[in-house]
């Protein structure tokens, strides 16, 4: 897109964004976080064609592109990003108790590959900060809450419970985050036994609450075919509503070029679409319409929200590509995403869903 042809708001949230570049990237984070929530950083998002609208887990979505997690941990601008235009918001990763996470710097830019890594290690305020916040909601619009284990925990799969027990009722979907590479272990928790214990502990959890909002497991982009055939059927099994597929890689380093591609942690963003769009699209064909998907990774036009939608998906997310094009994405997204589904006939977002198999 060429300067002129930018919106007012667009051009504003594409010099602010080019603005923060000069900060770190987790300072600039913080500063975005800030303006945001003190209405600096906030453009009239454009209403969502009609076309966009998604029915899932019971709830009407005004548009399927949600913003992943990891942008807002601490559940502390959800209602200024819903009206960014994002048809829902997932806040997260929550713990039980709050944590500093790794040591800086721990988020790096990779301008020359459109990506970002990084190994944060779940950095939160805890869960009675965020329970506080999600509280005193008086907004409408879909909040998912994503949830996790701190780092020392004894049994992590306790922590969980204890997040969901304090924050189902607070929450309109609730996801499992079991993929981050950046907490020593969390990822075996996909395997098997450990996920069905895992379910159930959750499942049972939220009944003690006498709410019910769906559950989601988050998966990592780094698995064998035969590991998400296990993980789909312990998912059906354990009583999960959906899979969010996925989060960051540790793998995919070969093609990157950027000065920080040798950072440890996980990398998000551009080099990823690919990946975990097949990740999705096997996920989709294993659970044969039983289990709800949200497309994760790389998403930074209509075209591939598309793509992850024609795999499988029926809502999709992003993150890292707002760091990099700025607020008026989520509208250009949004629009480019109807003519596509117009083009090819699509009625509907659910109509599309899995279309690249039939
Ligand atoms: C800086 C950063 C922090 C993140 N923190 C979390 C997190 O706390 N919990 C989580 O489930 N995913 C987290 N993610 C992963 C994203 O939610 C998403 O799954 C991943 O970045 C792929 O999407 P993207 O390519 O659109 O960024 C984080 C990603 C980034 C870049």
């Amino acid at each position: 897109m060429t300067d002129s042809s930018r919106s007012f708001g667009d051009q504003f949230g594409y010099f602010g964004t080019s603005l923060l570049r000069l900060f770190d990237a987790e300072t600039a984070h913080r500063l975005t976080i800030l303006a945001v929530r003190t209405g600096l950083a906030l453009f009239p998002a454009p209403t969502p064609p009609e076309r966009l609208a998604v029915r899932a887990f019971g709830l009407r979505f005004p548009s399927p592109i949600g913003l992943s997690a990891g942008f807002d941990k601490n559940a502390e601008v959800p209602q200024q990003m819903l009206r960014l235009g994002f048809g829902f918001v997932e806040v997260g990763t929550i713990t039980p108790k709050p944590q500093t996470g790794n040591p800086r710097p721990r988020i790096f830019r990779l301008p020359q590959d459109g990506a970002v890594i990084n190994r944060l290690g779940f950095n939160n305020q805890g869960l009675e900060a965020a329970r506080a916040r999600l509280t005193a909601r008086t907004f409408r619009g879909i909040v998912a809450v994503n949830v996790g284990a701190n780092k020392d925990a004894a049994d992590p799969v306790a922590d969980y419970a204890t997040c969901i027990g304090a924050l189902a009722p607070l929450a309109d979907m609730l996801v499992l985050n079991i993929s981050s590479p950046n907490t020593p272990g969390l990822r075996d928790l996909q395997m098997g036994t450990r996920l069905d214990a895992l379910l159930a502990a959750a499942t049972a959890a939220r009944k003690a609450t006498r709410t019910n909002p769906p559950i989601l497991v988050k998966i990592a982009p780094d698995l064998t075919e035969g590991d998400i055939t296990t993980i789909v059927d312990a998912a059906i099994s354990g009583g999960a509503d959906g899979l969010v597929v996925g989060n960051t890689t540790v793998a995919l380093r070969d093609t990157l070029r950027s000065e920080h591609r040798g950072e440890k942690g996980g990398l998000s963003g551009r080099p990823l679409l690919a990946r975990s769009t097949e990740v999705l699209g096997q996920a989709y064909r294993a659970a044969g319409g039983r289990l709800t998907l949200v497309g994760v990774g790389g998403i930074a036009s209509g075209a591939d929200a598309y793509a992850k939608i024609r795999a499988g998906a029926t809502l999709v997310e992003l993150y890292t590509a707002l760091v990099y094009e700025g607020p008026g994405l989520v509208g250009r997204i949004q629009s480019e995403l109807a003519e596509l589904l117009a083009r090819d006939g699509h009625a509907s977002v659910t109509d599309a869903v899995g279309a690249a198999w039939r």
